[in-house]
């Protein structure tokens, strides 16, 4: 079967698009024959080595398709049923060995682009909003990056919590993008400082929570939008990572509150992942909840996806397809 791997650190050159010998599931796991994989930064990562896994390895950490085959004691899924999955590599390929208790069914009018696309960033999206910070009505949230992959979601699920959502962006074009996933105000923050445009959009009070994945450029700017007793969920790092810092600093700006979540830490079980998981199958379905996925690449083309995706040209989600 072909696979993307990677067999040493580095640039979107060392991706390899090579045949593997068919893998078998064993007990507990199960062959999922992948429809449609999807593209996180999370990916980048793993290529370049910041957070380093063991060479060689097969790409990717999500992805959607049919249980083709299962190993002993598997009673999660049924072969033949669509599946999706997060946060288990090797979703890079034309076929995936998952542990069965990692996979979701996924609805019958749900396709396996759609589910592909949601399962990361959207569970992402979901605990970020209910879970680490629970935002309700009357709360202002600052969402950076509010046209990216997890950005579009994370709006969407701001505003269905009631929350007054400002976003960040670094086009006109994201702008709209993020207008239309119910973003009430924009700031292009490669061209204003968003700091005083936060402030002057809450009347010099801050926001209740910032929800940053840019890290490096807007870490310490975020810190000082906050209103006392604010929250800095920082979920990633996308321009780089964010230097360690002096706890005195969350006394002296207000008593604030930072946290650096997970994922992994958000689906501790399977009820957990189910959980959170079907709330997102359900919003889909009810029209609440509206996936963009802005392009689809064949798999064997994985390298031009993540040049696009680190240069800041992609938004929504992007998928790959073997
Ligand atoms: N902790 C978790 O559980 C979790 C889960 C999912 C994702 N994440 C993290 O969230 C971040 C976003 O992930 P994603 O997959 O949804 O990607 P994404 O947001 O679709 O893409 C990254 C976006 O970040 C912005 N950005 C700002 N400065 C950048 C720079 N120097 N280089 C590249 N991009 C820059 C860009 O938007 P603009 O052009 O508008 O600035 C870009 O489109 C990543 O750091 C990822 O690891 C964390």
């Amino acid at each position: 079967m072909k696979t993307i791997r990677v067999h040493n650190h580095g640039g979107p050159e060392v991706l390899t698009y090579e045949d593997v010998p068919m893998p078998e599931p064993k007990t507990g796991e199960a062959r999922v024959k992948i429809e449609a994989s999807g593209l996180n930064f999370i990916d980048i990562y793993h290529r370049t080595g910041l957070y380093p896994l063991k060479t060689p390895f097969t790409l990717g950490m999500e992805g959607a398709g049919i249980v083709d085959a299962v190993g002993d004691a598997v009673t999660e899924v049924k072969k033949d049923e669509r599946v999706a999955y997060a946060m288990v590599p090797g979703s890079y390929a034309e076929f995936a060995i998952v542990p069965a208790a990692k996979l979701v069914p996924v609805p019958g009018n749900i396709d396996a682009k759609t589910a592909a696309a949601i399962m990361l960033q959207g569970m992402t999206a979901h605990y970020l909003t209910h879970s680490t910070y629970q935002l309700k009505r009357g709360d202002t949230t600052l969402v950076h990056a509010a046209a990216g992959g997890a950005g579009l979601l994370l709006v969407q699920l701001a505003k269905m919590r009631g929350a007054r959502v400002i976003g960040t962006v670094s086009t006109e074009t994201k702008a709209e993008l993020a207008r239309q996933a119910g973003a009430d105000e924009l700031i292009l923050y490669t061209q204003s400082d968003f700091l005083a445009e936060v402030k002057k959009i809450t009347g010099g009070q801050g926001v209740h929570v910032v929800y940053d994945s840019v890290g490096a450029t807007t870490f310490d700017k975020s810190l000082d939008c906050l209103k006392p007793r604010g929250y800095l969920v920082l979920f990633g790092q996308s321009s780089g990572p964010v230097p360690p810092l002096d706890p005195g600093k969350l006394s002296a700006k207000g008593s604030l509150f930072l946290t650096r979540p997970t994922l992994a830490h958000y689906t501790l079980d399977r009820a957990e992942l189910l959980q959170r998981a079907g709330d997102l199958f359900g919003w889909i379905q009810s029209g609440a909840l509206k996936p963009r996925i802005e392009r689809v690449f064949p798999l064997k083309d994985v390298a031009d996806a993540q040049r696009q995706l680190e240069a800041r040209k992609t938004t929504g989600k992007v998928l790959l397809v073997p």
